[in-house]
Order: structure tokens, then C-alpha cells, then sequence
């Protein structure tokens, strides 16, 4: 049943060219054109919604930072983002004009669909990203738009993210060519590289061996920061949980910026830090960082975009993914963490597949 992997988290891992590959067929029509079949969204309702939030939990949850970046992008709408515990308790506002969008692999996680029983109650338009047809969120939704990851088993999220992504670009492509906010090359571009995702994460795939031996050297590190900004910095929380729920390291994300407001002062000498830097837009940001906190003495493992090799001067390790949008390196940034995590937990002989502690859907509060 695990296709001859060791565990099922690597498998996932693997199987996500082809979820990425199947999402992204199911919505698309004559090449280039998206289809939303199943999803009430007309033009005049997305000029109506003055404001979207986004409400999910853990893996979820940083599919949707990931998606806010998108939206307000693409389609130019504010976008909330919260995790649903707290979203459910603070009278948020809503109302008519509002599109909700809940983010749930199972389907079944308790404080999301409380926090969609929430929004709906206040008369909010319900769209969610479920991965389990005929799910209680996916039941209770307006509209569902499913991501065709397939089952997941590994406790530890990984294919169900990278779908989660594809359905946020392919929601904020579609809202933002509606509106008129994007152009038709623009569109035409993103369309196009989307669908060189599933090979280029192959890619990254084909030479998981670097990342193991990554993994090799630093197994028995006690903690590990990831930083990031824009996009990587969803990136970053991702990675770091990833990480933590099943290898049981201290981990920590933060977006690079706020570095400096506090959390440097835990850098020292041989502090292993992990840094996105795939933003052509914030790469020079980026390299700052990296000697900020270099100069107090860290172990920096880089991941940027090929040919980006400017990089190299600064940090002790970079991993490299195939050059992409700087909207779109989420869907391949992750991938090489996932990995890395991975190993590191399976060096550290941890039960990987179901973690301590952990359940793979929480149906309580
Ligand atoms: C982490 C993980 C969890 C889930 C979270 C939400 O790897 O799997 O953080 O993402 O419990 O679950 P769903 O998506 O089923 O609502």
C-alpha cells in the first residue's frame, strides 16, 4: 500500500506532480481557460465582495497565507487570513459582501467548520478548499472547490498543501481576470507556468539525495529557524511545522524583517537557520538577512532560484529550485523542507507517519 516507499509520507511527497497535475486539468478548459463548473461565481458577485477571509488550521492555515498573497495580487481584494480557533471567538466582520474561504484537507476539522458555521451565520459567501469529497465542511459550503491530492494517510501534510496552492492560483487567476485587475498576458503567463509545476517539482524530487545528505549533517540540531519574505514567509511557517510535528526539533519561522525586532538575539554561534530567498522582487532583503545574521555566527542553509547564485557568497549551503514566477515558488520552495524534515525525523528513528501526540484530523476543540 505504500507503493514500495518506506513510509507514506514519502510517498505523498512524491505523489504531488501528479495531484498538482490532476488539480490543475480538472480546472482548466481548452488549454488555458479556467473553469469553475460546480462554483456560483459570477463576475458581479466577485466585483461585490469587498473582502475575503481565509480561515483554516496548521497546514492549512499557511496555504492560506500563501493564498492571500495571491489574491490580493491577482485579483486586488484584502484578504484576512486567521486560524479558525481564533476567528470563531472574536466577532469578526462579516457580512454579505464577505467571501469566506475555508481550507481543510479532511474536511472534518472541528474549529474550521465552526468557524464556517460562524461566517455563514452572518450571511457570508462560503467557498471551501476540501480535499474529501462529501466532507462535513464541503457539505456545509456554498461551493466547494476540491484539490485532487488523493488520500492522504501520513499524518504530516504534504500533498494536500502543494494542491491547496494550485486551487488559491487558480481562484486568484480567475477572480483577478473577472475583475479585470490582471491582464490577458499576465494570465496567459501564469497559466503557462503553472502548468510546468508538476515537472519542475519532479525535478527537486530527482535529486532528494542532496537533501538527505543535508539531513545527514544536521539530524541532531535541538532547533532550527526558518525565515522568509512574502511568499516564502508562509513558506517558512510551513517548513518549520513540518519539521517540528515529526522530528520533534524546537523550530521556529518568522518572517526575515522582524528578525531584528527580538528574535536575533536567539542567533548564535552555529544556529542553523533555513533561508527562503526565492523572491527576484526581495532577494537583496533577502542576502541582508543572511548576513545579519551570519555575522552573529549562523549556519545558513539558503533555498533560492537557480541561476540566483549570488547567494552562494553568503550562505554555507544552497538548495536550488527551478526558476518560476516569484508568485508561484511556494508550489516548489516547500518541497525541498517536506524532504528535509522527513530525513532528519528518520534519522532521528521517529515514528513518521503518526507523530506523538497527533491525529490526523482533529474533530475536537
Ligand atoms: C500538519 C497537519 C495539520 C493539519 C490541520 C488541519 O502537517 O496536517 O496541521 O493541516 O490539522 O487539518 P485539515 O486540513 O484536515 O483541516
Amino acid at each position: 500500500e505504500k507503493g514500495g516507499y518506506e513510509h507514506f509520507m514519502l510517498k505523498e511527497i512524491h505523489e504531488q506532480p501528479k495531484g498538482l497535475e490532476d488539480t490543475l486539468n480538472k480546472r482548466l478548459k481548452d488549454g488555458n481557460i479556467i473553469n469553475l463548473d460546480g462554483i456560483n461565481m459570477t463576475k458581479k458577485d466577485i466585483e461585490g465582495f469587498n473582502k475575503v477571509y481565509i480561515v483554516a488550521c496548521g497546514t492549512a492555515y499557511h496555504a492560506g497565507l500563501v493564498g492571500k498573497a495571491a489574491i490580493e495580487k491577482m485579483a486586488r481584494i484584502p484578504v484576512e487570513v486567521d486560524v479558525a480557533s481564533e476567528f470563531r471567538y472574536r466577532d469578526p466582520f462579516v457580512d454579505e459582501s464577505t467571501l469566506f474561504i475555508a481550507i481543510s484537507q479532511s474536511g472534518e476539522t472541528l474549529d474550521t467548520l465552526a468557524a464556517l458555521r460562524e461566517a455563514k451565520s452572518k450571511g457570508a459567501r462560503i467557498l471551501s478548499v476540501v480535499n474529501v469529497v462529501g466532507s462535513s465542511v464541503a457539505r456545509e459550503s456554498d461551493d466547494v472547490f476540491y484539490t485532487w491530492a488523493g488520500p492522504e494517510i501520513s499524518v504530516a501534510s504534504t500533498k494536500a498543501y502543494t494542491t491547496q496552492l494550485m486551487c488559491m492560483y487558480l481562484l486568484a487567476l480567475y477572480m483577478g481576470k473577472e475583475k479585470g485587475t490582471i491582464d490577458g498576458t499576465y494570465y496567459a503567463k501564469v497559466i503557462e507556468e503553472l502548468k510546468t509545476i508538476p515537472e519542475k517539482l519532479q525535478h527537486i524530487l530527482d535529486k532528494e539525495g542532496d537533501i538527505e545528505k543535508l539531513a545527514d549533517i544536521f539530524y541532531k540540531r535541538e532547533q532550527v529557524f526558518f525565515i522568509g519574505r512574502g511568499p516564502d514567509s508562509g513558506v517558512a511557517y510551513e517548513g518549520s511545522l513540518k519539521l517540528k510535528e515529526i522530528s520533534y526539533i524546537n523550530s521556529f519561522a518568522i518572517a526575515a524583517g522582524e528578525l531584528k525586532h527580538g528574535t536575533i538575539a536567539l542567533i548564535e554561534d552555529d544556529t542553523l537557520v533555513i533561508a527562503l530567498a526565492t523572491q527576484d522582487a526581495l532577494f537583496e532583503k533577502m542576502v541582508s538577512n543572511v548576513e545579519e545574521i551570519k555575522a552573529r555566527g549562523a549556519r545558513v542553509i539558503a533555498i533560492a532560484k537557480e541561476g540566483n547564485t549570488e547567494i552562494e557568497k553568503k550562505a554555507d549551503i544552497v538548495i536550488y529550485i527551478p526558476q518560476c514566477m516569484d508568485e508561484l515558488t511556494p508550489l516548489l520552495s516547500v518541497v525541498p523542507l517536506q524532504l528535509f524534515a522527513y530525513f532528519v525525523a528518520k534519522n532521528r528513528g521517529c515514528n513518521i507517519d503518526k507523530p506523538k501526540n497527533l491525529a490526523k484530523s482533529v474533530t475536537v476543540e
